[in-house]
C-alpha cells in the first residue's frame, strides 16, 4: 500500500510535468473562442488540455487549462477555458459518507469530457489537490482522511483522462502557489527579464507583491523580506523561478480562515453562557440554533472544548463592531514570541515589505461591502462601514440582499470584521503598511499567462500551482518548494 503510493507520487513527480494556469478573462477567451469557430468552424487541433481539481475546504472546483501544443517560440499562452463549481460542500464533510463522493465529482467531470474532445481524454492529465479542510480531516482522523483520498482517487481513475494524483498539499505550498501566481498575474517575473540583462545583479525582488489568502479553514501570508537571513527556517523557502533566486517568508495559519475562526470564536464564547450567546459579530434581530457536537468536531475548537449543561445553543444577533473585534482579538495569542517578532501564536513574522495583493474571501468579502473598486480604502473608512454594516437590522439587511444565501449574507459583518483584525492585529499591519493591500479579484488582472513550453508540455517542472486569486490550483511534488525551476524564455 505506502509502496504503491510511493511509486504514485514518484510517477507523479517525475512527469514533467504540468499545468497550469493560465488564465485571463474568460471573456476574453469565450471571445477568442468564438472568432476561431467562424473563421474555421473547428477548434485548432495542436492543444493541449489539463484538468486541475481544487478541492477547499467549503467547496470543491474544476478547472480545465488549454495550451499550443506546438512550442513557437518555447513560449506558450495557457488559458483557462472552464470553471465548474462541484455542487455540495467541500470534500471533507464527505467523511462520513464516501459513497457518495462519485456522485459529488461526477457533474463536473461529465462536463469536463463534453469540453476536452474525445480525441484527446486519454492524453489529458487531471490531478486533485486539497487543502485545509483535508488537513484538519487528517487530524481528527487520518484513516478517515485517507478513505476520502482512496474514493476519490477511486472516482476519477474512472474517467477516460490521465488522472494523475489527489493529494493533500501542504500549508507551505498553498503560501507558494498564491505568491507565485499572484506574482505571474502581474507579470513580475516576465516583465522585467530583458532588464535583467542589463542591469547589475542587484536586489530587484523587491518588486514581487506579497500574498494575502484566505479561505475557510485556513490563512496564507507570503512575501519576500527585507532580511534574507531568517530566524525561523520553518517560514523560509527558496526557489529558482525564470533563473532568479527567491527566499521568501510563508506561513499558513490553521484554523484562520474564516470559517473555523468563527467556530473558534464561538466555541470560546459560549463557556460563559446558559446556552444562549449573545453575539455582537450578527446582526440585530439575527437568531440560528447550532449543536455543540457540531462545534466541537472540529480540531480547531479544542483548546475552548468545555464539558457544557446543554447541547444546543443559540446565537442572538447583537451586531456590535467593537465588541466583536473584542472578541476576535482573544483568539490570537500574542502574549508569548520565541522569535524577536511574531504574528500571533507563536509564529515567526519578519517585517512587512512592500505591496500585498489580498485575494479569495479577503477580496470577496471586501467586494460585498462595496470597497474593491479603486484605491484600497483608508482603514478607518472600512471600521466606520463595518460599524455601521453590523448594527443593520437582520430583516432590513434581508429585504435588501434577497439574492444573497442568507449563510453568506449573516457572516459578512464577523468576516469583514475578522479579516480587519487578522491584517491590523494578527499581522500588524499599520495605518502606513496597510495602503499597501491591494484587494484583487480575477477582474485586476486579465492577462494570460505566457509559460514556456518544450515538445508542447510545459516546462516548469514542478509547477506553480496556482492558486489563483480566486484559487485555481494544481498540485505539486513534496520537492516543490525548494527546487522550482523554471525555464526562462529565450
Ligand atoms: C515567434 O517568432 C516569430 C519570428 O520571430 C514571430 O513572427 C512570431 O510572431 C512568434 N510567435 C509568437 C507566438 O510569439
Ligand atoms: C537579519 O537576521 C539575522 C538573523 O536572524 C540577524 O542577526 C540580523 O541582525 C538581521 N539583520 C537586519 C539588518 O535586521
Ligand atoms: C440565559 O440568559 C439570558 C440572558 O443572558 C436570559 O435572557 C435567558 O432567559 C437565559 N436562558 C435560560 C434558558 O436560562
Ligand atoms: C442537531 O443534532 C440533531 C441530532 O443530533 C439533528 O437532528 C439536528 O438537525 C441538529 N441541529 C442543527 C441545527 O444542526
Ligand atoms: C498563550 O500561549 C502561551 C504558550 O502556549 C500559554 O502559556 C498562554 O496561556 C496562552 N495565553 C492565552 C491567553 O491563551
Ligand atoms: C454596495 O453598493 C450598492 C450600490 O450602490 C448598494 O446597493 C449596496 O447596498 C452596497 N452594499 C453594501 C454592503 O453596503
Amino acid at each position: 500500500m505506502e509502496d504503491r503510493k510511493d511509486s504514485e507520487l514518484k510517477r507523479f513527480c517525475s512527469r514533467n510535468l504540468l499545468v497550469i494556469l493560465g488564465f485571463s478573462f474568460i471573456l476574453a477567451v469565450v471571445a477568442l473562442l468564438a472568432v476561431g469557430l467562424t473563421q474555421n468552424k473547428s477548434l485548432p487541433e495542436n492543444v493541449k488540455y489539463g484538468i486541475v481539481l481544487d478541492a477547499g475546504s467549503s467547496h470543491t472546483s474544476l478547472y480545465i487549462y488549454t495550451w499550443p501544443a506546438e512550442k513557437e517560440n518555447d513560449t506558450g499562452v495557457v488559458h483557462q477555458i472552464e470553471e465548474c463549481k462541484v455542487k455540495g460542500p467541500g470534500i471533507s464533510k464527505y467523511a462520513q459518507r464516501v459513497n457518495d463522493i462519485e456522485l459529488y465529482l461526477a457533474e463536473c467531470m461529465e462536463r469536463a469530457k463534453e469540453v476536452v474532445p474525445q480525441s484527446q481524454h486519454q492524453e489529458t492529465p487531471v490531478y486533485l489537490g486539497a487543502t485545509a479542510g483535508m488537513r484538519l480531516l487528517r487530524i481528527e482522523n487520518e484513516p478517515l482522511a485517507n478513505r476520502v483520498l482512496n474514493t476519490v482517487t477511486n472516482s476519477l481513475s474512472r474517467y477516460p483522462f490521465d488522472f494523475q494524483g489527489a493529494r493533500i498539499i501542504t500549508g507551505q505550498e498553498e503560501g507558494a502557489y498564491g505568491w507565485i501566481t499572484i506574482n505571474y498575474l502581474l507579470g513580475k517575473f516576465t516583465q522585467k527579464l530583458r532588464w535583467l540583462n542589463l542591469m547589475p545583479k542587484g536586489d530587484d525582488t523587491q518588486g514581487t507583491y506579497g500574498a494575502l489568502d484566505l479561505g475557510g479553514a485556513s490563512t496564507q501570508i507570503t512575501f519576500v523580506p527585507q532580511n534574507k537571513s531568517t530566524e525561523s527556517p520553518d517560514n523560509a523557502l527558496h526557489f529558482r523561478l525564470y533563473g532568479k533566486d527567491y527566499s521568501i517568508y510563508t506561513h499558513s495559519f490553521l484554523c484562520y480562515g474564516k470559517d473555523q475562526a468563527l467556530m473558534q470564536k464561538l466555541a470560546k464564547d459560549i463557556q460563559d453562557t446558559n446556552g444562549t450567546l449573545r453575539d455582537p459579530c450578527f446582526h440585530p434581530g439575527y437568531e440560528k440554533v447550532m449543536n455543540i457536537s457540531d462545534l466541537y468536531k472540529s480540531p480547531c475548537t479544542k483548546r475552548f472544548e468545555t464539558t457544557l449543561p446543554f447541547h444546543q445553543f443559540q446565537i442572538q444577533g447583537t451586531g456590535n463592531y467593537q465588541q466583536c473585534q473584542q472578541s476576535i482579538l482573544q483568539l490570537f495569542n500574542t502574549s508569548y514570541c520565541p522569535y524577536s517578532r511574531c504574528s500571533f501564536d507563536g509564529v515567526f513574522l519578519p517585517p512587512l515589505e512592500g505591496d500585498f495583493g489580498a485575494f479569495s474571501a479577503f477580496y470577496y468579502v471586501m467586494e460585498f461591502l462595496n470597497f474593491t473598486s479603486g484605491e484600497t480604502p483608508s482603514q478607518e473608512k472600512v471600521m466606520d462601514k463595518m460599524k455601521e454594516f453590523c448594527s443593520l437590522r437582520w430583516e432590513e439587511l434581508k429585504t435588501n440582499f434577497g439574492a444573497v444565501k442568507e449563510k453568506y449574507l449573516s457572516e459578512y459583518c464577523f468576516s469583514g470584521t475578522y479579516i480587519l483584525s487578522l491584517l491590523l492585529n494578527g499581522y500588524h499591519f499599520t495605518a502606513d503598511s496597510w495602503k499597501h493591500i491591494h484587494f484583487m479579484g480575477k477582474g485586476e488582472s486579465g492577462q494570460q499567462m505566457e509559460v514556456p513550453l518544450k515538445n508542447g508540455r510545459i516546462e516548469l517542472p514542478h509547477f506553480p500551482l496556482a492558486y489563483l486569486f480566486s484559487k485555481l490550483t494544481s498540485l505539486v511534488c513534496d520537492t516543490f518548494p525548494h527546487e522550482l525551476h523554471v525555464i526562462p524564455p529565450e
